[in-house]
């Protein structure tokens, strides 16, 4: 049996890198999985790869940052699959613009999709989850939510993104877990996704300029090491487990 069997898990953002990895990895723990994203060509080619190995999915265009696209997401999935037990907001995107070039577009921008997505994406489950008695929701952030320095690679809105999802995460971890519902947030370090393939990376290269900061070899994650961590905290194994981050960083901020 797999750990995830019988669950019904939205994840956003996952026609690509970490999202992809745990929409993957849920469906092979047995969860019938709604994949979301802005990225329709990719998001249907990713849907039906998983689909051919096997796996129940429902790939949805969505964009986290508006009201409408998520009162459509959450209600084709209800009708779809008739509840929601677990909702990992994963979609994200980094403008590498430090407080002095960023334009109020650029910052409005970045807390559009990693802030208020988040926001807007548990304020539209929680009310199913409290209906059915629980569930588990999942926020990425990263840990340029939690410290400073270069983490978050010259993006300032990042950082502040991503630290509001921090603390709103422990926020909905105190409100609703009356609810039975739990929420918690994973704090990816460097990873080698689509972000770093978009701004002209190479797993060596990323790998060697991080030899440095991060102790652990090879220096820089691959999705499935942040899909494993969602995996976890969806299942029913993170029962006792709340308002917690979960740092997955290869010992990045140990330092
Ligand atoms: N890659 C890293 O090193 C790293 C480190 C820390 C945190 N993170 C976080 O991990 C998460 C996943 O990032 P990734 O590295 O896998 O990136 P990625 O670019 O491979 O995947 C992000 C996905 O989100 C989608 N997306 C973007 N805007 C969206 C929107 N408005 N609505 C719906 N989907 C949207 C993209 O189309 C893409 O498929 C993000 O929240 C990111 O900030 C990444």
């Amino acid at each position: 049996m797999g750990r995830l069997e019988g669950k019904i898990a939205i994840i956003t953002g996952a026609a690509s890198g970490m999202g992809l990895a745990g929409a993957q990895l849920f469906a092979r723990e047995g969860a019938s999985v709604v994949m979301t994203d802005v990225a329709e060509e990719a998001l249907n080619a990713t849907a039906e790869q998983i689909t051919k190995e096997g796996g129940e999915v429902l790939a949805l265009v969505h964009d986290v940052s508006t009201a409408e696209s998520w009162a459509t997401v959450v209600d084709r999935a209800v009708t779809h699959f008739g509840r929601i037990d677990v909702l990992v907001n994963n979609a994200g995107i980094h403008i590498k613009k430090g407080i002095l070039e960023a334009e109020l577009d650029d910052w409005n921008r970045v807390l559009a999709v990693n802030t208020t997505g988040v926001w807007l994406g548990m304020k539209s489950v929680i009310p199913h989850m409290q209906t059915q008695g629980g569930g588990s929701i999942v926020n990425i952030s990263s840990i340029a939510g939690i410290i400073g320095g270069d983490a978050d690679s010259g993006g300032a809105a990042y950082s502040a993104s991503k630290g509001a999802v921090r603390s709103l995460t422990k926020h909905a971890a105190q409100w609703f877990a009356k609810d039975g519902i739990r929420v918690n947030s994973i704090h990816p370090g460097a990873v080698y996704t689509g972000l770093a393939r978009a701004a002209g990376r190479t797993w060596d290269s990323m790998s060697a300029s991080f030899a440095d900061k991060v102790p652990l070899a090879p220096h820089v994650g691959e999705p499935n090491d942040i899909g494993y961590g969602m995996v976890y905290l969806a299942s029913d194994e993170a029962k006792y487990i709340t308002g917690e981050e979960l740092v997955i960083d290869g010992g990045w901020i140990t330092h």
